[in-house]
This record gives structure tokens, sequence and C-alpha cells, in this order.
């Protein structure tokens, strides 16, 4: 067969190869297979010049660019650290109301505040911060010694009946236990308790015992929890009068509170932690109390 002849059913050229009878068209690669393949295997011979790749036994090439990946590691960790010291350095100095002005730094406190609260307080306290039974609310809830950010530092460095030989000391008295009120005053002075925060609706029914429980409150709480009954900061009593409870706020649970006392146990963070760390926490929890606030709408 001469070469040049035309295939009838395909309309491919053949390459005159025949066997048997059987002919051979004549299909070479198409143009752009052949354009791709050069093009990318120029760009990989260029590649391999530039950047880090063949290796030789005891190192590799490192390419005529020098990019060292690294190097590069190295040099952003020394920049992050540079910045770092930036900020802790004026977290450090600077005092809360100047920190709190700043946009900048408390971008800084709400994010590292959010992983130091998350790793060492939110298991007693909650991820938000709104506490569990046992452990009080202080995203939202009147702090027992006080909500400055000052104040707050101090709380979280010294503890409450802590280790710390500096600890906030607090001392719900067991009323019960240590004999000093009997079973009807302490139920006659949980009914009052309860009806300051409407709890108990007075009715013609508990109206004696609201009267009679304000009298024992008058005389037996009153140096604590504050003739209002709203807490005393310098003791650490907690307001009754809110809707706020630690310890929970059913007729048993606060029977409880004041029978057996409670005494609540809060690390003395000062041993823990860095007083820069106290403070981002004590600036984080100001500003989320601050945001929470503004969310309900109270302004306080
Ligand atoms: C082991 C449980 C526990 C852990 C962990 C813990 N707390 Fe507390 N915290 C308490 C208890 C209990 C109280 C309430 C003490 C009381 O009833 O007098 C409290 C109270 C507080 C108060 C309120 C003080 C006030 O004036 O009302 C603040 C603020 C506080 N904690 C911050 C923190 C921070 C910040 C961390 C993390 C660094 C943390 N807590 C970790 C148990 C804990
Ligand atoms: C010596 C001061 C003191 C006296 C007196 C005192 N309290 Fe307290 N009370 C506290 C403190 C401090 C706490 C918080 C304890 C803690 O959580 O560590 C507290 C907590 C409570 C609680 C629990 C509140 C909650 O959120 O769970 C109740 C209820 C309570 N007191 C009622 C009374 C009543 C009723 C009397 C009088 C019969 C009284 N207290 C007398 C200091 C006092």
């Amino acid at each position: 067969m001469a070469v040049g002849e035309r295939d009838p059913i395909t309309g491919h050229m053949t390459t005159g190869h025949e066997w048997n009878g059987i002919k051979e068209l004549h299909t070479p690669v198409p143009k752009p297979v052949w354009f791709f393949l050069i093009v990318f295997t120029l760009f990989g011979v260029i590649w391999t010049l530039f950047m880090p790749s063949w290796p030789y036994g005891t190192g590799y090439f490192k390419g005529w660019l020098g990019i060292d990946q690294k190097q590069t590691v190295a040099k952003q960790l020394e920049e992050g650290k540079a910045d770092r010291a930036a900020w802790t350095a004026r977290i450090e100095k600077e005092d809360f109301a100047a920190i709190r002005a700043d946009a900048d730094l408390m971008g800084v406190v709400r994010e590292t505040g959010h992983s130091l609260f998350g790793d060492n307080c939110a298991a007693c306290h909650g991820t938000s911060g709104a506490g569990n039974l046992g452990y009080p609310n202080i995203a939202s809830a009147p702090m027992l010694w006080g909500d400055a950010p000052e104040t707050i530092f101090e709380t979280i460095t010294v503890g409450i009946n802590g280790a710390d030989p500096d600890t906030r000391v607090s001392e719900m008295l067991a009323f019960g236990k240590n004999q000093i009120l009997d079973r009807p005053a302490i139920l006659q002075v949980v009914t009052y308790v309860r009806s300051l925060s409407g709890l108990e609706e007075p009715t013609e029914a508990n109206a004696a015992a609201i009267d009679a429980g304000r009298e024992i409150f008058a005389a037996n709480c009153v140096s604590c929890h504050g003739e209002d009954a709203k807490g005393k900061t310098d003791m650490g009593a907690p307001d009754l009068t809110d809707h706020f409870w630690i310890n929970g706020s059913s007729r048993d649970a606060i029977y409880h509170s004041v029978f057996y006392g409670r005494q609540g146990h809060m690390p003395s963070w000062g041993l823990r932690l860095s007083p820069l760390d106290i403070k981002i926490l004590a600036l984080y929890l100001s500003d989320l109390r601050e945001r929470q606030h503004a969310a309900v709408g109270d302004g306080t």
C-alpha cells in the first residue's frame, strides 16, 4: 500500500505499514499536548533551579533564590515575639482605665483573656462566666468583693478562702449547726429572704413568718448582708435581693445555706499565674461584664 493513502472509514492517513491486511493509521500526538508537555517540563526544570530542590548525599541544592522555610518561620516567630513584647509591656505598665480606653490593647485582652479564662476558670465558672451551682456567675452578677477592675485583679490574685496569706476570707455562719438559731427561726428567715427577691409572694399564710423572719434577719444577718440585704463588699457577703444565687434559691438550698453556712473556695491565682495574666483576666472580666450589662440594658 502506498504512503499517504487515506483510510475511508476514519478519514485518517495511514503510515504505510500493513500486517496481514491490517493497516496502521497515522495519528500523531496532537500539537497542544506537545506544547503543554514542553512548557511544563521547562517550568519544572527552571523551578528546581530557583527553589530548594535536588538532594545530594550531605544536603540539598538551596536554589538560586535562597528561600529557606525554616528561616522564614524563625523570622515570623521573632516578629511575633517583638509584637507580643510591645503589648505585654504596655499592659504591664499602663493603668486599667488607659488600657480599657485603647481599642488595640483591648483586642489583645479579649483574645488572650478568652483563652486564659478557658484554661483556668471555665471549669468552675463556665465558659461564658455564667457560673454553676456553688460557683458564682462572674459575667453579670454583682461582685461579692466589688467590681472595679483593680478590685477584681486583687480578688483573683489572693483568692477567696484560698492559700495566699492575704486571701479574702468569707464565711457564712452555720446558724443551725452551731445552734445560733433553731429550726423554726431558720424557716422563718428563709421565707423572709425569699420574699426579698419575689420568690415568696406575701400571703396570709406566710405573712407572720415573713415578719418574724425580718426581725431575725435584723438581729443576725445585717452585720454582713446589710440593713437592706443588698450585701456588703467588704465582707464578701452577697446581695440577697437579686435573682443571682451562688448555691441555689429553693427553700431547701437557702435553708442549707443558713443551717450549715457556706464557705466558697476560690484559688489564690497569684500563686499560679503571672501578674500580667491576672491583669489580662481582670480586664477581660470587666469588659465582659460591661458588654453583658449593655446587652441587658440596665447600664450598671
Ligand atoms: C475551683 C473552682 C474555681 C476556679 C477554677 C476559679 N474560681 Fe473563681 N470563684 C470560685 C468560687 C467558689 C467563688 C465564690 C467564692 C465565694 O462564694 O465566696 C469564686 C469567685 C470568683 C470571683 C468573684 C469575686 C467576687 O467579688 O464576687 C471572681 C472575679 C473569680 N472567681 C474569678 C476567677 C478567675 C478569673 C478564675 C480563673 C483564673 C477563677 N475564678 C477560677 C471558684 C473557682
Ligand atoms: C459573718 C457574716 C455573715 C452573717 C452574719 C450572715 N451571712 Fe449570709 N453570707 C455571708 C457570706 C460571706 C456569704 C457568701 C459565702 C460564700 O459563698 O463564700 C453568705 C451567703 C449567704 C447565703 C447564700 C447566698 C447564695 O447566693 O447562695 C444566704 C442565703 C445567706 N448568706 C443568708 C444569711 C442569713 C439569712 C443570715 C442571718 C441568719 C446570714 N446570711 C448571716 C456572710 C454572712
